[in-house]
């Protein structure tokens, strides 16, 4: 079973992936960013954690991050549209994970995003249920996603080493397109023509937008008609013919 469905399977809240790396491996599908990879690779050796926050576009690779996070020895993931305080803070204290996860953490309500700030600063979580109190100590790396930081708490944020992604400049986005395409069979000709077409002609970013476009496609004159007709059925045109009549 791939790592996506297993996310998608078990969607809600944090997830053990069977399939533990403790390897080199863990961003090899990932094109590009060596600095960012050797950069986690310090914080999984250094004594204490290191948490890291990725914010960026959209399709900048930060989820294949935390994909490959997954892979390590005792790691959860969750999502941040899904985790719950109480369901969050019973896996800390049951599993004691080593790295947590979270994608798209700006998702995360406030109010969970609070058991973090103990978390991450001393390793210690604490909660009271049905007038018990139960607290321990963890050492947890904290590794998370977001699309931008206006929904997160500022003590959080300061909490992370935070990295923006830049958007891919053209180079990067064809490179990308092809070497990714290429690995699913789809010769370099046609995911040339698809990336520049998106680009350009779509004034699209998202690599999500090339993919979509190739799996359809079987030679360079589809990709044209493909691109086309998307256009003809693009939320802009149909309010420019809107505004025409
Ligand atoms: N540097 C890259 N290397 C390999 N694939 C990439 C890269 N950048 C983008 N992709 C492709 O783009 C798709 C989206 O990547 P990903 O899900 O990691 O984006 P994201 O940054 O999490 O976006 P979002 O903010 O929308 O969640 C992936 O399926 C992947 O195929
Ligand atoms: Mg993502």
């Amino acid at each position: 079973m791939s790592i996506k469905n297993e996310v998608t399977e078990k969607s809600t809240n944090i997830n053990i992936n069977p399939k533990k790396s403790t390897g080199n491996d863990l961003f090899d599908n990932i094109i590009g960013y060596e600095d960012i990879k050797k950069l986690f690779f310090l914080s999984f050796e250094s004594q204490k954690p290191i948490h890291v926050l990725l914010v960026g576009p959209p399709a900048s690779a930060k989820t294949l991050f935390m994909l490959g996070c997954m892979k390590l020895d005792r790691s959860y993931f969750t999502l941040g549209t899904h985790s719950t305080k109480s369901g969050m803070v019973n896996y800390l204290f049951e599993k004691r994970p080593r790295y947590l996860v979270i994608d798209e953490i700006e998702h995360m309500p406030i109010k969970d995003q609070t058991v973090l700030l103990s978390l991450m600063e001393t390793g210690i979580i604490a909660e009271t249920k049905h007038m018990k109190t139960r607290n321990t100590q963890l050492k947890t790396w904290v590794f998370a996603t977001s699309n931008a930081t206006n929904h997160m708490l500022t003590p959080l944020l300061s909490r992370f080493m935070v990295l923006h992604f830049k958007q891919y400049n053209f180079e990067n986005f064809q490179d990308i397109s092809i070497h990714m395409l290429g690995q699913e069979g789809i010769g370099r000709d046609i995911a040339a023509e698809v990336a520049s077409q998106v680009w350009h002609k779509m004034k699209s970013k998202d690599i999500r937008d090339c993919i979509k476009i190739a799996h359809l496609a079987r030679s360079k004159p589809d990709v044209n008609w493909i691109v086309e007709t998307i256009q003809k059925y693009s939320k802009a045109s149909s309010f420019t013919a809107k505004s025409n009549n």
